[in-house]
């Protein structure tokens, strides 16, 4: 037994690392008693793990600087963002494009606009203007002005509408028996929700838009 052992021992070289293929080194260096053995690794390792390398710096590039391997969730949310923002842009044109003329002829005959205006209405404005725009609830006075009486203090053009909507009362005004109206009526809206209040509103008075006047940028021309 023993000296099988060492007939083994003494094929072993000791060296540096081992030179060809099927040889065995014992390596020099010796740390807490641990010897390290040396040897060709086999060709099938070596392609394999060097195969491994360059497929990880393809797929590496081709994840991050194409577009082919990206996962179903990235692609759908990559859509939808794409979508909300043709959406987006599609509103800023449109709010941007917002005249007298336009809110009078366009939106307010628009019946679907109108009934996003007046479901916004319920929802915020009846409170204190009334479900008649009256501003009464059961013949008792409600805290905001009538926006049926032909009155409109702070303009009559619809974009002015728009902008007491959208900001309240004017920074310095007394508001209504000294009550302002607060921007949005205090909801939180969106340029779109208030220009479908305002299409909602001028609906709810023809008399006040009928054959009105605009100059060449759309806004009213006030007699
Ligand atoms: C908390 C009560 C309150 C709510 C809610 C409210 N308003 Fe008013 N609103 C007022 C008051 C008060 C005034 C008068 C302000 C003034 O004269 O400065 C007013 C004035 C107005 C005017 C101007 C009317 C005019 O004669 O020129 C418009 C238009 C108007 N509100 C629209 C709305 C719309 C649309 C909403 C819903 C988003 C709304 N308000 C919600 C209290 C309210």
């Amino acid at each position: 037994m023993s000296d099988s052992k060492d007939s083994n021992d003494s094929e072993i070289r000791r060296g540096d690392f081992a030179r060809k293929k099927g040889e065995v080194v014992l390596r020099e260096h010796e740390y807490d008693g641990i010897q390290e053995f040396d040897q060709k690794l086999p060709n099938w390792w070596l392609f394999t793990f060097y195969g491994a390398v360059v497929w990880f710096v393809g797929y590496w590039v081709l994840y991050y600087y194409t577009d082919n391997y990206r996962t179903d969730q990235e692609r759908i949310v990559a859509k939808v963002t794409e979508v909300k923002e043709r959406r987006e842009e599609a509103l800023a044109a449109t709010l941007s494009s917002l005249s007298d003329q336009v809110l009078i002829e366009e939106w307010a005959t628009d019946p679907n606009i109108v009934a996003s205006g007046e479901a916004t209405y319920s929802q915020i404005c009846i409170a204190c203007h009334g479900a008649e725009l009256d501003a009464k609830m059961s013949g008792v006075p409600l805290p905001g002005r009538p926006l049926n009486d032909g009155e409109w203090t702070y303009g009559k053009a619809p974009m002015a509408i728009f902008k007491m909507i959208n900001e309240g009362t004017p920074p310095g005004e007394p508001g209504y028996n000294g009550v302002p109206m607060v921007a949005k009526g205090g909801g939180s809206l969106g340029p779109k929700d208030v220009a479908e209040l305002t299409a909602f509103i001028i609906a709810k008075n023809p008399q006040d838009f009928e054959g009105a006047t605009f100059d060449e940028s759309g806004a009213l021309v006030v007699e």
